[in-house]
């Protein structure tokens, strides 16, 4: 029976480039484990898009001088280009900017509204007198009060995580004139969290299989008692309210952004044409997977799931396998100081399968990690072409000077070559637990301690040697590699996707390596299969190169 898997995936602000760290604490692992369940045979449903609305858009927008919408479609633009070119397979990339995001979002609004999880109040916002406006969330500044850091913008905290209200900072200051602002009085609408708090400590309790940083985050955030939040504010970019008399106003960014999930699942649904289609990945008898950087984390375990109790009907996450940092050259990314590796910058000079393979055997599942040029040139000439690409090449390469690149039959297998077969099964089950439980650097390293037990295996074997004196251990040895390479096929699809295409073919198999399942039978390299010529999957990479992006990132 296949399984349905919907795979949520954070929603970039359309304000910036996509960087190393947007790859390594979101997209990437969100594509990874997309790709293993469809190739498992699952019906997964990998939906994501641009975050149009809010102040991060605003704030850029005015800082260069144009539209918000001159901001979000460019990056739109830029952040589908880059997808491709990294081969992060969504179903469907859209925006929040659609007339059925709106709709959705409005929807929901409503009904929640009508249920009394949604109600009107007055409050004191930060006001900027020199501006003659109310200003939104990152449009203060000041220090958090729970960890002091002072970058803590109106509604978040970037250092500690925590949501925070534009009267919880210290020392506030207006982003664009720095004067201090007054606070003025104004009316909002307010989602009920309070309601939730204990309906969703049961739920967070009972959720094991949390990475433990996420779930005890949110038991402390549960613990730390659920203060109701305002979900609209005074500004002009977003969504109206669907009620009259509220022109001025605009849904919050993150209360309509997580409602994108659902948006999405439903364009894409009416996008086949089968607009019902998105209902079975809500419902019971699917599990939804969020993908996030740490930051993410409340929105996704706590205001998310509490709109969703509100509403009815819909299922809460699965689970919210939130990453921390990847950290560069042992400094925090930082947009605004330039410490990043753009993704567009890149794929213009490098192949995307050797980043997601560095990225991937660095993934900051339980801890920050770190991503350097020197550890990049490291892995992929000593692990990706040593390790990996050299054995598929001199394994391709020996069948084809020595037996015309047809597969040889193996004959009766000895005790090493059965050996590596059992332990190839077993590394195969290894990654498929690793995969399931969403612990992907685990599982990448599994498959590579394949790859080196297929290398110690050669070296015991010499079939170079043996071709000369022994042909038919020769063609043993080299039946058993090629049937170990395919299952390395298989196990490194969801990392090495371009490579894996590739190799699938060079084994003389016709149509997609994501067609041809999750499954390793050393039988399927049938003697008499007709290979193909090599050509190397990876590149070697100068060492040069280190100095180089060193340089450029010290500019
Ligand atoms: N745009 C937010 C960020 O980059 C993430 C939004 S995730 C969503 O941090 F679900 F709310 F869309
Ligand atoms: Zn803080």
């Amino acid at each position: 029976m296949p399984e349905r898997i919907l795979a949520a995936v954070a929603w970039p602000y359309a304000n910036g480039s996509i960087h190393i760290g947007h790859v390594a604490g979101t997209y990437l692992p969100a594509d990874i484990f997309a790709r293993y369940h469809r190739l498992k045979g699952n019906e997964v449903l990998m939906v994501s898009g641009s975050d149009a609305h809010g102040t991060p858009v605003t704030l850029t927008a005015e800082e260069q001088g144009v539209g918000p919408e001159d901001i979000f479609s460019k990056y739109q633009a830029e952040f589908l280009d880059s997808w491709k070119r990294l081969g992060i397979s969504f179903d469907l990339f859209t925006t929040t900017h659609t007339d059925n995001h709106f709709q959705v979002s409005q929807d929901i609004f409503s009904r929640l509204l009508e249920q009394g999880y949604i109600y009107n109040d007055t409050m004191v916002q930060p006001y900027c007198e020199n501006e003659s406006r109310f200003l939104a969330d990152r449009y203060v500044e000041g220090t958090c009060p729970h960890c002091n850091f002072e970058g803590a913008r109106g509604d978040q905290c970037d250092n500690c995580g925590r949501t925070l209200d534009p009267k919880d900072l210290l020392g506030m200051t207006c982003r664009i004139c720095s004067s201090a602002p007054e606070f003025r009085e104004t009316e909002h609408f307010f989602l009920k969290l309070s309601a939730f708090q204990d309906q969703l400590l049961e739920w967070v309790r009972k959720q094991e299989h949390w990475r433990p940083n996420v779930r005890n985050f949110t038991i402390g955030f549960l613990e730390g008692g659920l203060h109701d939040r305002a979900i609209t504010r005074d500004i002009e970019w977003g969504i109206p309210l669907p009620l009259d008399g509220y022109q001025d106003k605009r849904l919050y960014v993150w209360f309509e952004a997580v409602i994108g999930y659902l948006s999405a699942s439903i364009e894409w649904a009416q996008n086949r044409g089968t607009p019902e289609a998105w209902k079975p990945f809500w419902e019971d008898g699917s599990r939804a997977y969020y993908f996030m950087g740490k930051d993410n984390i409340p929105f996704h375990t706590v205001i998310w799931p509490a709109m969703l109790l509100g509403y009815g009907g819909l299922n809460l996450p699965y689970d919210v396998p939130a990453n921390e940092y990847l950290n560069l050259e042992g400094f925090k990314l930082s947009t605004s100081r330039n410490w990043a590796v753009w993704l567009p910058d890149y794929l213009d000079s490098y192949e995307p399968d050797p980043l997601r393979y560095v990225i991937a055997a660095n993934l900051p599942e339980t801890s920050d990690s770190d991503f350097s040029w020197r550890e990049y040139v490291r892995r992929n000439n000593d692990e990706l072409v040593a390790t990996y690409g050299n054995l598929v090449h001199r394994v391709l390469s020996m069948l084809n000077r020595n037996f015309d690149g047809v597969l040889p039959s193996p004959g009766e297998l000895d005790e090493l070559s059965s050996g590596l077969l059992t332990e190839a099964q077993a590394r195969f089950d290894e990654v498929e637990a690793y995969l399931e439980a969403v612990r992907l650097r685990q599982a990448l390293q599994s498959s590579m301690a394949l790859a080196q037990a297929a290398n110690r295996y050669l070296d015991q074997k010499e079939p170079w040697r043996a071709v000369r004196q022994d042909k038919q251990d020769a063609a043993q040895t080299l039946w058993t590699t090629i049937s170990v390479i395919n299952c390395l096929k298989t196990t490194l699809y969801p990392f090495l996707p371009f490579s894996s295409q590739k190799l699938h073919e060079m084994l003389g198999f016709d149509g997609e390596v994501e067609d041809s399942g999750w499954k390793w039978d050393p039988q399927a390299m049938v003697p008499g299969q007709q290979l193909k010529r090599p050509t190397p999957l990876f590149q070697k990479l100068d060492a040069e190169i280190i100095a180089a992006e060193e340089q450029r990132l010290a500019e």
